[in-house]
């Protein structure tokens, strides 16, 4: 399965516009930093690891002396996930050619997707219960949790993920492509499917990960550790190392980006928080690409801090 969500191209970046996914594979041509901004506020490319690799590209459209203002715009289009600031920097650490640092981050994280998903698949799960899109959607390679499920062979129950379905969207048409076992679920039958469906393993992404082990991910991803620890099914979450934020210090410290009002509803008042803080307690482990790690445990020759 060939799935590019970005590529560079002779004009520019090309991104994948997910937000007609799964319907019509439309792509968006970016040759400034402003289109490859609002691509990525409108969530026409997301999912961590990827708006680090897309933000890493969008830093090559721009001359050497523009370099540190393109970052700034592009550090300010998302706040949660540390993968877009972290690419960024690394970029402007380089310096010119921005390209050839866009590229070498776009193959470590395929790299890095292939080893979380070896490992993940050590966990030897067959049914497994997973929220948004984690694929390669999402990332440079097969996937963090998505490629965790792939490896593992197994069933796959998709949570929707409400509001905007990258679940129902975008990790039904990825499952379906690899011709995977999938099932779609609404994000309210998370626990009973946990309790009726013989799921050995709730994994999720992550979008930041603070040092004590507290996990930023998808709005949901809280309730699924919460109901897991309930029916003692283990909890992990899938991620790189380039997820990890050695700045802060616990979940409190992450960002979580609050959208529109109107993605949930054009007619009544809304609360849209993006993402939550799964504390460090309820995760039974974080995949990484250098192996699988108690939360708050890892050290940076481990790919942690
Ligand atoms: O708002 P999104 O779609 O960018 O949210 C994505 C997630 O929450 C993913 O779980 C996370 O970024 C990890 S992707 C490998």
């Amino acid at each position: 399965m060939k799935v590019r969500p970005v590529a560079w191209t002779r004009d520019g970046l090309r991104i994948l516009d997910q937000t007609r996914l799964p319907d019509r594979e439309t792509y968006i041509h970016c040759t400034r930093v402003s289109q490859v901004v609002r691509a990525i506020k409108r969530l026409q490319v997301r999912g961590a690891p990827l708006l680090g690799i897309t933000a890493a590209y969008a830093m090559a459209l721009v001359r050497p002396t523009a370099l540190q203002k393109a970052a700034d715009q592009l550090i300010a289009a998302r706040p949660t996930a540390i993968n877009l600031a972290w690419a960024v920097r690394r970029v402007l650490a380089k310096g010119s050619p921005a390209l050839n640092e866009a590229r070498a981050i776009h193959r470590e994280d395929a790299v890095m997707c292939d080893a979380i998903g070896k490992h993940g698949a050590s966990l030897k799960s067959k049914r497994i219960l997973t929220i948004c899109n984690t694929g390669a959607l999402a990332t440079g390679g097969i996937g963090t949790a998505f490629g965790v499920c792939l490896r593992s062979r197994a069933k796959i129950f998709a949570c929707e993920t409400r509001p905007l379905s990258q679940g129902a969207r975008l990790t039904m048409w990825e499952a379906e492509k690899w011709g995977l076992d999938a099932q779609l679920i609404v994000d309210g039958a998370a626990a009973t499917t946990m309790k009726n469906k013989g799921i050995d393993l709730v994994v999720t992404g992550a979008d930041r990960i603070a040092r004590n082990g507290d996990a930023a991910n998808k709005i949901g991803t809280l309730g699924l550790a919460i109901a897991a620890r309930q029916f003692k099914i283990p909890f992990y979450i899938a991620a790189p190392s380039s997820t990890f934020d050695p700045a802060c210090k616990t979940g409190a410290d992450i960002p979580i980006e609050e959208r529109d009002p109107s993605e949930i509803s054009s007619r009544f008042p809304a609360y849209n928080p993006a993402f939550d803080v799964t504390p460090a307690k309820p995760i039974t482990g974080i995949i990484t690409e250098k192996g699988i790690f108690r939360p708050g445990k890892l050290k940076a020759s481990q790919g942690g801090f």
